[in-house]
């Protein structure tokens, strides 16, 4: 079992010389809690795809403490600036060139040229990076195809025989991944909707290019440059219903707003005030909670599509979307 650290300076002193030794730590972030490995030590990066069970041609995000860390890494470009200003510490993750003689393991990039990149702004994420000093691998903390995890028993659940360490900071504030830009398109592509909205990106730089919709039968379209495409991504063991305007009574309902419909066997509701912020923060916790086996199938009520809600409807399409096989990509 991992052992539990809480988030005093001595207890993230000690998961810091533990990523240093090559161990993997779980560790909380503003968006859910990653998995995290020194980023320059090969074997750590393979143990983290080992023990997600991870295809290895999906790449891994890399974690920074801010724009110093990230510029020597990569062909940080102008673009790279702006963005690194307005929203780092942040849900925002770049994806952009390895540099020349970048020290980062060959294994994040996945066999690709290009590394993500994010300065976490959760502040026991924050003193964990400046403690060990060196970029740090962190996908998500679940097992591969399951839900991502927002709290340490989450990841506990998932991974707990299969890691050495686990930071409890509390449950995760934002709640859904970080968005995944990818700069080495121009304009821009939104790989991943996430944290920071669609809208705040473009008030910042300008219309980002087309997205690339999940597909429906599971089929990545470019699987190097849109891993998270399959659809399998983000799913739990029991169908999903979408946008719901009615539910039976061996369903569970996962609801939105102030009128929850009625008559499903378990209710939650993601935001009774209908705050896509709450909603997000919301998302995973709830739907780990109604996949039980007494439901037939949880349905969802309606999503907007603004904001956050882009995000939240992308989760839960991949989830809704047919398995393909087993695993899934994540
Ligand atoms: O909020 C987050 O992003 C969390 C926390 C821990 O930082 N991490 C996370 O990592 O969600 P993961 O591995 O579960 O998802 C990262 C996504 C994947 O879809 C991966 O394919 C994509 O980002 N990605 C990472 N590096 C990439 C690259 N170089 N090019 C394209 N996509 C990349
Ligand atoms: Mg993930």
């Amino acid at each position: 079992m991992a052992r539990r650290l809480g988030t005093s300076a001595g207890e993230i002193e000690e998961a810091a010389r533990a990523l240093r030794a090559g161990r993997l730590v779980a560790f909380p972030t503003e968006t859910v809690y990653g998995l995290g490995a020194v980023a320059t030590n090969d074997r750590a990066v393979a143990a983290i795809f080992a023990a997600k069970g991870r295809p290895r041609f999906n790449p891994l995000i890399v974690h920074v403490t801010d724009a110093a860390a990230a510029r020597p890494l990569v062909r940080w470009n102008e673009l790279a600036e702006r963005l690194a200003e307005r929203f780092w510490p942040g849900a925002l993750t770049l994806v952009l060139p390895r540099a020349e003689g970048c020290p980062l393991s060959l294994l994040v990039s996945a066999g690709g040229d290009t590394v993500g990149l994010r300065a976490p702004a959760h502040p026991v994420a924050q003193a964990l990076l400046a403690a060990t000093v060196l970029p740090v691998a962190a996908p998500s903390a679940n097992p591969a195809g399951q839900v991502s995890p927002t709290t340490a028993d989450h990841v506990e659940a998932g991974l707990g025989d299969r890691i050495d360490l686990i930071v409890d900071g509390g449950p995760c504030p934002i709640g859904v991944e970080s968005t995944v830009l990818d700069l080495t398109f121009s304009p821009p592509r939104l790989l991943r909707p996430g944290g920071v909205t669609r809208e705040q990106l473009e008030a910042a730089i300008g219309p980002l290019a087309a997205p690339a919709a999940p597909s429906a039968d599971g089929t990545p379209d470019d699987p190097v440059r849109a891993p998270g495409q399959l659809s399998s991504h983000y799913a739990p063991a029991r169908p999903l219903r979408l946008d719901a305007t009615s539910v039976d009574a061996d369903e569970a309902l996962l609801a939105f707003g102030p009128h929850p419909l009625e008559g499903a066997a378990t209710t939650l509701n993601l935001s009774e005030a209908g705050d896509l912020e709450e909603a997000a923060a919301n998302l995973f916790a709830m739907l780990r909670a109604l996949d039980r086996p007494e439901h037939r199938a949880i349905a969802v009520m309606p999503i907007p599509a603004h904001g956050l809600g882009e995000a939240i409807r992308d989760r839960l399409i991949r989830a809704a979307a047919p398995r393909s096989g087993g695993k899934g990509i994540e």
